[in-house]
Formats: structure tokens, sequence, C-alpha cells
């Protein structure tokens, strides 16, 4: 009788596609192009140790909670932190903190569409031959700013346009699709492509040796050396730690209120030990094997050390569309090369992508009981008009700054509360139970300790360190000029406007309700 009275909702197919699409959702350009620039960026070797802290210390405990919290929320029909949050702690701001567990991975969808939208573009770049023949890292820049458009009087290209046309289109109809028809298929069949092809890259790079013969020191040997020999001198540089902690929640796209989302179509009966560190695991060998396999020891045979932290100076966006065609063009096979480098970016970012908007559709489903198609055309929608706001203000920083609100300041802040109402509002005791219920292996019992002390320790002093080192600057806007001001203020306030609609949904929403608070 009362199964009736549930919420009927959808589930995964199969183990084997809960794995793949969330490992589908964590793989993305985070793990090709961020990894590396990263890792390079700040010294090689000495972001190593840092970076494997914050994934033992922050991100394994909480993807845990999220994955515990997202199956028990998707039980009682709540997939988004919204409806989550109310069963964890019975306080009314409990479904308005909730909301930045929406806003937060939507935001990130807002831009991350247009660069996913560029490896589409370049795939076809590569296939057609059209950079084929550019010699000099400066002639491939000029050809991604020119496609681009930057220059031009919309700050966008007709064809940079076309591109994020097609690429809108590609995923709304895999989002209409829904888990198992959608997401889930999508993720069968493109994660072993992308793995098939990185491994395809990875192999043809170690076997690369010296390019240059007159200068055989810079080979792919030294570049592995130059990531992975560990620089103790570094460990007192909380700059590193910093970096660090934003990439392992950028890349395993935790933090967010986001695997809430995808556990949330788990059964009861699932595991969320095993999976949640197995897709966990597939990520991490995704970005330190492959994608630091494949980008830094390329750059660095052709470069050279001090060239490869250039080429990381110049940002990710650089390294991927400019750096390496470039090199990958050099190479024997470089059509072959080149059409693989960008097809798995494709791949990588479309799984990601989809993830992204989910919370929001997730959120139209459960809370205003909006049918799959209604809430996929509505979100699509919304990040087809609100994607204007980076793309037309690229060349004035309206991208970076949306990225650091929602994916360095916002994930730091909503980490944090989220362990807070998880671990502690919630109960400790009760928290490590719905963690280990139908749990294959239990986790370890070290991790509740370190979920009840490290983890919002950890959080709360990266927190406090991201708001008094770039907080200040940020706000002020240092050193930006009037129109660039305009643009970063139009991004704010497109964040501010979505999370004041969340809060009027929610608000409307709950007052038919008498369940949550
Ligand atoms: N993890 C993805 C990447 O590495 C990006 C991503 C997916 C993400 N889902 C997210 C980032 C949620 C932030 C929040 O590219």
């Amino acid at each position: 009788m009362t199964e009736n009275l549930k919420p009927k909702r959808e589930a995964w197919g199969t183990r084997i596609g809960l794995v793949l699409a969330m490992a589908g959702n964590a793989t993305g350009l985070g793990n090709y192009l961020r990894f590396p620039v990263q890792a390079a960026q700040n010294g090689g070797g000495a972001f190593m140790i840092p970076y494997f802290c914050a994934l033992l210390f922050l991100a394994v405990p909480l993807m845990w909670c999220e994955w515990a919290m997202g199956r028990m929320g998707g039980e009682k029909g709540h997939g988004t932190t919204p409806g989550i949050f109310p069963l964890l702690w019975k306080h009314p701001l409990a479904k308005y903190i909730g909301a930045i567990g929406v806003l937060l991975p939507v935001a990130v969808g807002i831009y991350y569409v247009y660069v996913q939208s560029w490896t589409l573009a370049y795939t076809f770049f590569a296939v057609l031959g059209k950079y084929a023949g550019i010699a000099s890292k400066e002639g491939m820049s000029q050809f991604l700013s020119n496609f681009q458009g930057v220059n031009s009087a919309w700050g966008v290209s007709e064809t940079a346009y076309v591109f994020f046309l097609a690429t809108m289109a590609v995923n709304t109809i895999i989002l209409m699709g829904g888990i198992q028809k959608g997401v889930e298929r999508v993720a069968n069949w493109g994660m072993p492509v992308l793995i098939f092809l990185s491994i395809m890259l990875v192999i043809r790079i170690l076997t690369l040796g010296a390019p240059d013969p007159s200068q055989p020191d810079n080979n792919v040997w030294n570049g592995m050396g130059f990531i992975w020999n560990p620089d103790f001198s570094q460990l007192t540089n909380s700059k590193v730690w910093l970096a660090a902690a934003g990439q392992i929640f950028f890349t395993l796209s935790v933090g967010f209120g986001m695997i809430q989302v995808y556990a949330s179509y788990l059964r009861s009966k699932d595991d969320v030990v095993v999976n949640g560190l197995s897709t966990t695991m597939v990520n991490e060998w995704g970005e330190v094997i492959l994608g630091g396999t494949i980008a830094i020891p390329i750059a660095y045979a052709f470069f050279g050390p001090v060239g490869t932290v250039e080429v990381a100076q110049g940002g990710a966006f650089n390294l991927g569309f400019a750096t390496m065609p470039l090199v990958l063009d050099r190479l024997p096979m470089s059509l072959l090369c080149g059409t693989s480098w960008f097809f798995l970016l494709f791949i990588a970012g479309t799984l990601s992508q989809i993830a992204l908007v989910y919370p929001g559709i997730t959120f139209l489903q459960d809370e205003l009981k909006w049918s799959r198609k209604k809430a996929v055309a509505v979100i699509s929608a919304l990040v087809f008009i609100a994607a204007h706001i980076p793309i037309l203000g690229l060349r004035n920083g309206a991208l970076d700054e949306i990225d650091f609100w929602a994916g360095t300041f916002g994930v730091g802040l909503f980490a944090l509360m989220e362990v807070v109402i998880f671990v502690w509002i919630f109960k400790p005791e009760n928290a490590w139970k719905e963690i280990n219920k139908g749990a294959q292996v239990n986790a370890p019992k070290i991790f509740l300790w370190i979920l009840k002390y490290v983890t919002p320790v950890y959080l709360a002093i990266l927190f406090a360190a991201w708001a008094i080192q770039q907080g200040p600057a940020v706000l002020s806007m240092e050193g930006v000029s009037g129109q660039d001001a305009a643009w970063r203020w139009a991004a704010r306030l497109l964040l501010l406007g979505i999370f004041a609609v969340l809060v009027f949904l929610i608000r409307r929403a709950w007052k038919k309700q008498e369940v949550l608070p």
C-alpha cells in the first residue's frame, strides 16, 4: 500500500552502468586539461603530496557521504540537497542551504558547455586538417582566438556559435532519454571508447623518446620525472595545498551536491562503499595516469622543463587547444592522434556536462513533480540562455568569474556545510550506519574518525585560507577594467538570480507538502 504512495523514481539499469556513469561524471576536461596545468604550475612533484592528502582526507570521505546521502534521499523521493538536507537536519533553513547544491553544478554547467563545444569543433578541425601545418605555438593560439572570435565584434565567431548550438542539441537529446536510456546508455558506450583512445595516446607518447636528437634530455621519461619526483620543500607553501584541494574537488565532482543526484537513483540495497571507491579510483587513474601521462610528458619532450612551465602558465585552454594539437601534429599519424585527442575530450566533456545539469532536472522532477521532458526542456533552455554570459563575456573574464564563485569559493563552503550536516547534525553513528548499509565491504573504521574531525577541520582551514588569500582581490575586482567589471557583475548577478529563483521555487513547493521542515 505505502509502496504505491511513494513517488516512482528511475533507477540505474546495471551496476556496471552505474559505475561507468559515475566515472563519466567525474572524468572530464578537469582530468585532461586542468590537472596537468595545475601540476605543472605548482612545481610538478611538489603537487602530488598535497594532492593525495586531499584525495584521502577530503575526497574519499566526502564521496561516501554524498553517495550515502543520495541513496537515502532517493528512497524518500528526493534526489537533490534541498530535499535531502531537511531529512538530516529538521530545520527550516536546511532546504535553502540545500539550494546551493543545485546552484553550484548548474552554474559550472553554464560555462562548461561552451568548452565542451570547443572539443566538438576541434574534433572536426582535426579530421578536416583545418589546423594542420600551423607550426608555432603563437600560430596555434591565434587559430584558437580566431575560432573563439574573441577579437570579433560580438566576442564570438559564427563557427563557435554554431558548434555551441550543436552541442546543446546533443546534450538535450541525451538528457531526454533519462537515466537508463540517456545517461547510462551513453556512458556504457562512451567510457570504453574514452579509455581506449586514452591508452592509445599514452602508448604513442611513451614510445616517443626524445623528438629532437640534439636535445636528448627533453624526453618523455624526464617529463614523467618532472611530475612524479616529489619536492618536499614545497609542502609549506599554502598555495600548493589550496590548488591541490581545488583540483581534487573539481575532478571528482565532489562537494557540489552533484554526486547525491546520481546516487539517488541507486536501489536501497545497493552498495555505496565499494561503488563509491571504485568510481573514485577510475577517475584518479584516468587523471593521474592517463591525463598526467598525455599532456605533461609530451610538452616536456618538445619544450623542455622551462617550456613546460611556460605552457602551463598559458592555462588549461591553451594547453588543450593550442599546445596539444601543435605537438600531436608533429607525430606520425598526426590525423589519428589529433582526432583521438579531441574526440576523447568531447566524450569526457559530454558525460560531465550531462551530470552538471542533472541536479536542476532532478530538482524540478522531485520537488515540483514536473515530468522529465518538461524539466529537461526548461533546464536546457536556462543553460542555453545563461551560457551567453560566459560566451559573449569570454574575453572579459565572465567565465573565470563563474568558475571562481562556483568552482572555488562555493565548493569549499558547500563541502564544509554538508559534512557538518551529515556527520555532526545527523549524528556520526547515523551517518556511519547509512554509509555502511548494504556495503559489500565496510568502510575502515578510521574513516569515521577522519569524517568527524579531519575532514571538517581541513575544509574549514582551506576555506578560510581561500577567503583570505583570494577573497579581497576577487571581491574588489583588483585591476579589472570597466568593461570587464560589467561582465563580471553580470556573471555574479546571474548566480544570485538563479539562487533567488531556487529559493522561490522551494518556498512554493514546501507550502504544498507537509512532511519536510
Ligand atoms: N569532474 C568533471 C571534470 O573533471 C567536471 C564536473 C562534473 C564537475 N561534474 C561536476 C565539476 C560537478 C563541478 C561539479 O571535468
